[in-house]
């Protein structure tokens, strides 16, 4: 997880990200709401809880599904769900945003936009990526845990910031954003689609504007 020699001929755009880390961090917002939840906020509904922007984010990366570098190094992951409104509806014209560092913890920062995505809902509310489990990064002494970013927004509702885990990384527990109890639905089980490659399954609610 520490090795940044892996797979990359452009490693010089991978930003260093334990030295960036420190410079853009922002309290998370209060905004647990799952049914059940203790923190359930009065008018949130279903609504999926935001998680730190964080100081790797780019605008304008490309509408496409893979965002894998070709030749990169990595286990490979489908990340797909869909987009909701109203707690059950598909949302079409969500432009789902994912971001998330190579096998060796570190962020593209080139104009080629690797392992960074944009991808368009259709009625169904499907959204669809291929990319990696990313590599962890060092914030402070210890190491966050392996994650990937979304950012999503659609008309007529609230732009939404976010991440998911995986489930049994053992960097959970010390990291204040995956451990904080509105993270605990986006801690995701790793299962394996039809063609046996890792995959996780991430709906989205957003709340009206
Ligand atoms: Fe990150």
């Amino acid at each position: 997880m520490t090795d940044n020699n892996k797979g990359y001929t452009n490693r010089r755009y991978f930003i260093r990200s334990s030295a960036l880390f420190a410079v853009a961090v922002t309290m998370p917002s209060f905004l647990s709401c799952k049914d059940g939840d203790d923190n359930k906020l009065e008018g949130e509904g279903c609504k999926t809880t935001e998680d730190i922007l964080g100081p790797f984010y780019i605008p304008n990366a490309p509408f496409r599904e893979d965002i894998t570098p070709e030749g990169s190094a990595g286990v490979p992951l489908v990340i797909s769900g869909k987009v909701l409104t109203n707690c059950d509806v598909p949302l079409k014209d969500a432009i789902v945003e994912i971001w998330n560092a190579n096998d060796g913890g570190d962020y593209d920062s080139s104009d080629e936009y690797l392992f960074r995505g944009r991808y368009k809902t259709l009625e169904d509310g499907i959204y669809r990526f291929k990319s990696i489990i990313p590599g962890r990064y060092l914030n402070g002494n210890t190491y966050r845990p392996s994650h990937i970013h979304f950012k999503i927004t659609a008309p007529g509702h609230l732009d939404l910031v976010s991440q998911i885990y995986f489930k049994d990384d053992p960097y959970i527990a010390s990291d204040p954003w995956a451990s904080a109890a509105k993270a605990r639905e986006r801690i995701l089980m790793v299962g394996e689609d039809a063609n046996g490659i890792d995959m996780v399954n991430f709906d989205i609610q957003l709340s009206k504007s």
